[in-house]
């Protein structure tokens, strides 16, 4: 029994060096020291072995089982590391292997250009309004100087929707809305969406708007050019300019058409410029005292100016876009062009 100790030990050193994973190292502990290994096998033997030898083999026997068991420990911390360092590997980022290129999304032309203004006249500390887009008449017209008689109702295709309700044609009517709900000094912005029957290459039933409105002490022309040279130098690049020419609208006098210098040809005139030198951006002017009345501000204290921005229309002219309608068709490859 003692030469078929020592074979044991040396057939464990054996097959220890082959531990390399869980696997084998199972099989090892099983081989050994499991219910029907060689270790518990040997105990039983014992029953085999002479009485008088029996104390000293069983203390040989035990002294193997725990060498064995520090083997199998020793074997198990080295496997243990084997498996971790093969995991990191397995988990291991090449950081420079190209990224995958995913489809991201990015904003409307008409949104960006949207941003854009609000961004310029944010600057100037103006605030936002949003009024509704069913509207009625008095806000849309009336109260801003344009009876229900009035010819300039025609220059607005507008939808009705009952005598009184309509889907707003111009933003102009949130002018009506900031002035009942606030006291001068006011400062706004109110975009959104407008409405009128009226559709071709450069006009949609739906478009977008802008309307500026500022009212304070000693407010006149020169302040709406300053604040739209601001705006056209933003949009169009820093050396163009303004101009400003006589116009009509009922809730403006005077009224104004703005126009700015060619930023395609600098002025000097070409296809875009129709051979002006000027392009027409928008329509604005000095704040009609009715108007100022009809909202409860005494036009001999206060003053105002207010303007209206086309965004369809300042969009078209930035980005060379000659038909309206590609902004509503949502055609990813037209929409893809805008990405930032
Ligand atoms: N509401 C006008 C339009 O839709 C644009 C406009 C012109 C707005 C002059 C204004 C203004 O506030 O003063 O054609």
């Amino acid at each position: 029994m003692q030469t078929d100790i020592e074979a044991l030990r040396v057939q464990m050193r054996e097959d220890l060096k082959k531990v390399n994973s869980a696997d084998t190292l199972r099989a090892f502990w099983q081989e050994y020291l499991g219910k029907s290994g060689k270790i518990p096998a040997m105990m039983k033997d014992l029953r085999n072995v002479a009485p008088e030898e029996r104390p000293t083999m069983g203390k040989v026997i035990n002294e193997l089982k725990n060498h064995i068991q520090e083997a199998y420990k020793e074997a198990e911390s080295r496997v243990k590391q084997i498996e971790l360092s093969s995991q990191n590997e397995a988990e291991t980022v090449d950081i420079t292997m190209p990224a995958k290129i995913r489809q991201t999304g990015s904003l409307h032309p008409i949104t960006i250009v949207r941003n854009q203004i609000i961004d310029v006249f944010a600057g100037m500390g103006f605030e936002i309004y949003e009024g509704p887009e069913i509207e009625d008449d008095t806000h849309c017209f009336t109260r801003l100087n344009v009876p229900k008689d009035h010819p300039a109702r025609d220059m607005q295709d507008t939808f009705y929707l009952t005598d009184e309700l309509l889907l707003r044609t111009q933003t102009s009517a949130g002018q009506i809305r900031v002035m009942d709900a606030e006291k001068p000094p006011i400062k706004v912005l109110v975009p959104g969406r407008v409405f009128r029957s009226d559709s071709d290459a450069t006009h949609s039933p739906m478009f977008h708007q802008m309307e500026g409105l500022v009212v304070d002490k000693g407010i006149t022309l020169c302040d709406l050019q300053g604040m739209l040279d601001e705006l056209c130098r933003n949009l169009f690049g820093s050396e163009v300019r303004t101009r400003l020419r006589p116009s009509y609208f009922p809730f403006t006098e005077p009224s104004v058409e703005v126009d700015v210098s060619c930023f395609e040809c600098g002025g000097k005139g070409c296809g875009l410029c129709k051979h002006t030198g000027w392009i027409e951006i928008l329509g604005g002017g000095v704040v009609n005292r009715k108007v100022l009345e009809n909202c409860g501000i005494d036009p001999d204290v206060y003053s105002g100016i207010a303007f209206g921005i086309g965004i369809e229309r300042i969009a078209m002219l930035k980005y060379g876009i000659n038909n309206i309608g590609l902004f509503f068709q949502n055609n990813i490859r037209f929409l893809e062009q805008f990405r930032a």
